[in-house]
């Protein structure tokens, strides 16, 4: 392994499918973005997210606040991106490893099932997005209509961080759970996430069948830093098309 590289994000399998219309693709994140701002109070933490929606959302916050439509609102950024984002924007950060308890965080994602369920991470930011969501009172996630899908796996990798050193191991152990494991950027020149670590891309033929399993095998590992399975942690989801933004809600618990 030599030069490690920050590289390109993984591209989601069928993505060009969403605009029929005249609205481009980056029109309907805006939108997606725009309903989950309106979430955000005067005075609140707010989890900022990483990525080409959740970027949107940073922006809009940082517009709210620029024109007095909200103040005294504190951001947890996500990435390094997300923070160099928002310090140019004029947003008071926390530090993302923080204790501290967040009123909202808002973030895109790589896949959306019916239960709220996602994949994320395909931007490589997928443990600090993870610190920050459970820390989460309510966790709003905001889409494009191509992120929705019946089953998780189907369209989008699963993104697994993992230590640099363990990462043959852990690829070897997902094999055992059904993946197809690949070393995002390659041997030569892998990807490093913001916190020095590399990122397994696993592919499950036909999608991931018990995704709860999956998260707990992955859970139990020491050399897995993170996963991009975020289980029963949305809590509403913005859903951007042709047709306008759409809200999804988290089904109520099964007693
Ligand atoms: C970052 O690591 C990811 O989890 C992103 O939130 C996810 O990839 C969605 O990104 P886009 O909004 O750019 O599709």
């Amino acid at each position: 392994m030599c030069s490690p590289r920050r590289g390109p994000d993984v591209k989601v399998r069928g993505h060009a499918a969403a605009v029929r219309a005249s609205l481009s693709i980056d029109e309907l994140k805006r939108r997606a973005a725009e309903g989950a701002v309106a979430f955000v109070k005067s005075g609140q933490r707010v989890g900022l997210g990483t990525g080409s929606t959740a970027k949107h959302a940073v922006a809009a916050i940082a517009e709210r606040l620029r024109s007095g439509r909200l103040s005294d609102v504190t951001g947890c950024p996500t990435s390094t991106a997300t923070e160099e984002q928002a310090r140019a924007g004029g947003i008071p950060l926390l530090p993302w490893n923080g204790t501290d308890k967040l009123d909202v965080a808002i973030d895109g994602a790589d896949e959306v099932d019916p239960s709220l369920w996602l994949i994320k991470g395909l931007g490589g930011a997928l443990l600090r997005e993870k610190s920050v969501a459970v820390r989460a009172q309510t966790f709003i996630v905001v889409v494009d209509e191509s992120k929705i899908v019946t089953k998780l796996g189907t369209k989008a990798p699963l993104p697994v961080e993992v230590t640099r050193t363990s990462w043959r191991a852990e690829a070897r152990f997902l094999e055992t759970l059904g993946g197809k494991p690949a070393l995002r950027g390659g041997e030569e020149r892998p990807f490093l996430t913001d916190n020095g670590n590399v990122i397994l891309d696993v592919r499950f033929v036909g999608g991931i069948d018990d995704p709860r399993a999956v998260a707990l095998a992955l859970d139990a590992r020491a050399h897995v830093q993170a996963h991009g399975l975020f289980l029963e942690m949305a809590d509403v989801v913005f859903v951007a098309s042709a047709r306008g933004v759409r809200r999804m809600d988290k089904p109520e618990q099964q007693p």
